[in-house]
């Protein structure tokens, strides 16, 4: 099938590498030159692990195409991928104009039948002023052309997103067309030679599937985070208990490790335009809004314990940080608490020596070059002479550690583990004074 991509973020670029790698004619449109340059030299813009070599078969096998040029993106497909970014804007709401930009443009330069896909993240509605964009630009050239707008959310997680693409366990289509179902299916059957995936619905139960699923995710997480904190308090180990209730097939053992609070590019911006849409339709949403303020807390947690760690003096300090992306194997640090925590220790007077295997060069990007931060290339050369470790992501490289050696390194034996990646007993009987999260730590977060 001929295929448009709107977007080569983190989403656009793996669903446009992904059709091209079973075959399907894409084109990937974006308006940032920069990128769509570096994507033709086979230079990958994110980090994704496996995107890499996709892109590079594919682009050598004519399958997939790179441009700015919308007229060009616009005349290829007969599916019209819409991809972009819908940030948060000043009231927490999904920002749509860039989706809407997109719209504008199908609608000004299709000459055939089209389907517009809404795969970003939108709000219950959005497909109705897509397809009014649309209708209004064909208006106003006088021409009038069928085309169908769909919603098909997506799913995937940075750091798997190929996997989770080509594998994932759901592919939603909401529509009322007979014709995008038929669309569709032929899109995505290579990846249902096992079984059927696709689930179809109506456009607004399928916007509304994606925030629902999100909203979930970070309920559980946000419920696992407030347990850590009622169990520091009480002097219990939070490991065991979460092993206790992940057992419970009703409960799983996903998404309940307690932590340094959610971040990345969907979690928190999604939850907070779910609870902006409640809004606006008059109902109050108890949950969400306690979701997202237990996660805002605890994002806090890493400065509290190293700060009273310190006795709140950490002036002139110098502190190691250990990880940088929100998450392991995804170079993204939208809303990960390593900014919480770096901008913290900056506003009391210390220094942060930062390893992250993959988001340096982000982390460069967003605060550019500060005396109070310095990059490190390994996670050895970060400790080597600062005073404390504190670890926000829980990349592989760090998951174990020589405490000897570690000593050595750091001034004070202190680490404060956001991820709860060693044995507390291990790092104590070592001489550490080591501050992870609910393991019997001695320092209650003094976040009220
Ligand atoms: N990142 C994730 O893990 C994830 C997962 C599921 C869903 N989503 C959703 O997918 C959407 C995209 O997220 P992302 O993380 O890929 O965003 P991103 O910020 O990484 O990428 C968006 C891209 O769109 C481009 N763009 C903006 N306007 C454009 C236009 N008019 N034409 C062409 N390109 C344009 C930007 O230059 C950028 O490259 C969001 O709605 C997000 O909520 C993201």
């Amino acid at each position: 099938m001929k295929i448009t991509v709107f977007g080569t973020g983190y989403v656009g670029l793996v669903t446009g590498a992904c059709l091209a790698d079973v075959g399907h004619e894409v084109v990937c449109v974006d308006i940032d030159p920069a990128k769509i340059d570096k994507l033709k030299q086979g230079v990958i813009p994110i980090y994704e692990p496996g995107i890499e070599d996709v892109v590079k078969r594919c682009v050598a096998e004519g399958t997939l195409n790179f441009t700015t040029s919308a007229e060009e993106g616009v005349a290829h497909g007969v599916l019209q991928f819409i991809a972009v970014g819908t940030p948060p804007d000043e009231d927490g709401a999904a920002d749509l104009q860039y989706v809407v930009a997109v719209a504008r443009t199908i609608g000004q330069h299709m000459s055939d039948y089209k389907v517009v896909i809404d795969k970003s993240t939108v709000p219950v509605g959005t497909a109705e002023k897509v397809q009014a964009a649309i209708a209004q630009e064909l208006e106003k050239r006088g021409t009038q052309l069928d085309f169908d707008v769909c919603s098909n959310p997506e799913f995937l997680k940075e750091g798997s997103a190929l996997e989770d693409f080509t594998k994932g366990a759901r592919i939603i289509v909401g529509t009322d067309s007979d014709q995008v179902r038929d669309l569709m299916r032929e899109c995505y059957s290579p990846y249902m030679r096992n079984h059927d995936k696709l689930m179809f619905m109506d456009v607004r139960a399928a916007e509304f599937t994606k925030y629902a699923a999100n909203a979930m995710l970070a309920t559980k997480i946000s419920f696992m985070n407030e347990m850590s904190q009622l169990a520091e308090r009480l002097g219990v180990d939070i490991e065991h208990v979460r092993e206790g209730i992940g057992s419970d097939p009703r409960i799983g053992y996903h998404f309940i490790y307690p932590g340094a609070g959610y971040g990345g590019s969907c979690f928190p911006k999604d939850v907070q335009a779910l609870a902006r849409t409640a809004k606006t339709i008059g109902y109050h949403p108890e949950l969400l809004l306690a979701v997202e303020n237990v996660n805002l807390r605890q994002k806090e947690t890493l400065f509290a314990k190293i700060n009273k760690a310190f006795d709140g003096d950490l002036a002139g300090k110098t502190i190691a940080v250990w990880g940088l992306s929100f998450k392991p194997n995804t170079d993204d640090m939208r809303e990960a608490p390593s900014r919480t925590l770096m901008e913290s220790l900056w506003a009391a007077g210390a220094k942060v020596k930062a390893y992250d295997p993959e988001a340096m060069e982000e982390c460069q990007r967003i605060y550019g070059n500060r005396e109070d931060l310095m990059f490190c290339g390994t996670r050895n050369e970060a400790v080597k002479g600062a005073d404390a470790l504190v670890i926000c992501t829980e990349w592989k490289a760090f998951r174990t550690v020589d405490f000897k050696w570690l000593k050595e390194q750091l001034n004070f034996s202190i680490i404060v583990d956001g991820r709860n990646l060693y044995n507390p007993d291990d790092a104590k009987a070592a001489g550490f004074l080591y501050y992870a999260v609910a393991r019997g730590d001695s320092i209650a977060s003094p976040v009220q």
